[in-house]
């Protein structure tokens, strides 16, 4: 159902990871991050557009035992407007694509829960541990609490609730829901059709990812499936740049900016 509650939007950055440049070999070996000035561009947009929240859909750092990376990070997202929320989630890097008790611990212990869900301007919004997705070998019981999590969040979720929304870094599928596994590229068939059922079953508008860093976007059905590219270090032919995601009553719009191509306003 729709509830009529006034547009908003919302700003997708993904895959900051304070690091890769360097460890690309394009750094400039000083011991200074050309993620900084991309990342200080992307916080700079959002105080001037001013989001209803910014979200930043994992890998955060490149190496998350390097606290001189961890600082920078945390430094820059501190310069965020004390009104606009500051979502975070996590990746591969910050986890591992096959997490250990101990990596969760750690990035627990920096950042606070890594599934969980918020409202904002009328719509619910999801947050998930997608490398606990991805491969819970190492911690099964993650996996059925990230279940158990969802089920429950979205029965849950206030029936006033426009859009549901989710948020995760490796996508759930690349270019249809049902295609066959691809290693770390997306979640593999046997946990997405769990995460799928209860997305479907409660009419889920978008699953926004990145973990990719270039653009990607299919759907499922009425879902949309937006990979977006990095903050950072770019892969491909996109440049490192945000999302901007508008959300109205019955419909969601989206588009992907450029660092230096990021518009001085939002019209909704
Ligand atoms: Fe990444």
């Amino acid at each position: 159902m729709t509830n009529s509650t006034e547009p908003f939007f919302f700003i997708q950055l993904s895959d900051p990871q304070f690091g890769l440049f360097e460890a690309r070999g394009a750094g400039p070996g000083d011991g200074t991050f050309p993620e900084t000035a991309l990342y200080e561009k992307a916080i700079a947009a959002a105080n001037r557009l001013k989001p209803a929240f910014v979200v930043v859909t994992g890998d955060l750092v490149q190496d998350p035992s390097d606290e001189i990376q961890h600082t920078e990070l945390m430094r820059i997202s501190a310069q965020i407007d004390d009104g606009i929320p500051l979502y975070l989630t996590t990746g591969n890097c910050d986890v591992g694509n096959t997490p250990t008790a101990e990596s969760l611990r750690l990035y627990r212990e920096k950042f606070g829960p890594e599934t969980y869900s918020f409202d904002a301007g009328g719509s619910h919004f999801v947050a998930l541990n997608s490398s606990v997705c991805l491969d819970p070998s190492e911690v099964p019981d993650e996996w059925e609490s990230l279940v158990e999590f969802l089920r429950t969040d979205l029965d849950a979720r206030s029936p006033d609730s426009n859009h549901t929304i989710v948020f995760m870094h490796h996508p759930l599928f690349a270019d249809s829901a049902g295609e066959p596994d691809s290693g770390v590229r997306y979640i593999p068939r046997e946990r997405r059709d769990v995460i799928l059922e209860q997305l479907r079953k409660h009419e889920t508008s978008g699953v926004f990812a990145g973990h990719w860093h270039e653009n990607h976007s299919t759907a499922d059905g009425d879902m949309l499936m937006v990979i977006s590219g990095p903050v950072g270090f770019p892969i491909g032919d996109d440049p490192s740049g945000l999302r901007i995601v508008k959300v109205y009553d019955d419909h969601i719009e989206h588009e992907y900016f450029g660092m230096d191509d990021v518009p001085t306003s939002v019209d909704l």
